[in-house]
């Protein structure tokens, strides 16, 4: 038998790791990142979730590749670098050599389905796990042909480019039936506005992997704070 490629080892890891709460590093403290990552691990993460901001698709500047490096020489987690870029089609390469394991790009940066589609397809030709982003405004139809081809699903519950917004529920009806179509085995994960008051309602929706910014990064612990997220998590 052939060794997994990395693409299903990161597929079994997270597969085990589901229902699980990805922290987000946007509210890190850069000049300390090391150490932040170190301390979200000890609290318990089994992923990461990176926010990658271009200012031209969101109103908002974050980091590229050198940041994900960093955290690649920090961590053996896998990273889930979310695209929120124009041109994510020109980068997907170099995030992955910089240590991503899933790379998800926007359904609203494509043109149609299929141009989506070859997204997916070059993504997992670089052996990570393929996702696709539709905002609270982009219905379900955008996405369904390419729903059943890619390996996660991120049905944002804020519009992308800031953290500590407030939750749009639409994103629960979204994740429910996605998780209703036999045709998808896709990862469904949920990102903006998750906290104690929304989280449970997420995995009850059919969330496997739930983002978390400031509801992780406001108080004094992540330990704390990822204790009691945890325990909301049904
Ligand atoms: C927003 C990002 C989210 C954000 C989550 O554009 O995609 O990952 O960091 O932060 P909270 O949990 O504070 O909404
Ligand atoms: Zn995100």
């Amino acid at each position: 038998m052939t060794a997994p490629n990395h693409r299903e080892q990161t597929r079994a890891r997270l597969r085990a790791a589901a229902p699980a709460i990805a922290p987000s590093i946007l509210l890190c403290d850069y000049a300390h990142l090391a150490q932040e990552i170190e301390r979200l691990e000890e609290a318990g993460a089994r992923l990461l979730h990176l926010d990658v901001m271009d200012g031209h698709f969101v109103p908002n500047f974050t980091f590229g590749m050198t940041i994900v490096e960093a955290a690649r020489r920090c961590t053996e987690l896998p990273l889930d670098v979310h695209l929120m870029m124009e041109r994510p089609d020109k980068y997907v390469r170099q995030f992955r050599e910089a240590g991503a394991d899933v790379i998800t790009v926007h359904e609203e940066v494509c043109r149609d389905q299929s141009e989506l589609a070859d997204l997916v397809a070059t993504i997992r030709d670089l052996d990570a796990l393929a996702g696709i982003a539709i905002n609270p405004p982009t219905p379900l139809e955008k996405i369904d042909q390419v729903a059943s081809n890619c390996d996660l699903i991120l049905c944002m519950s804020v519009m992308p480019g800031f953290g500590g917004q407030s939750f749009d529920r639409v994103a629960l009806e979204k994740l429910s039936t996605l998780r209703d179509r036999p045709d998808v085995d896709a990862f469904l994960e949920v990102d903006g506005g998750v906290n104690l008051e929304t989280i449970g309602e997420c995995t009850a929706a059919g969330a496997d992997l739930l983002v978390v910014g400031s509801a992780i990064s406001s108080g004094n612990s992540y330990r704390e704070r990822f204790a009691e997220l945890a325990t909301r998590i049904k």
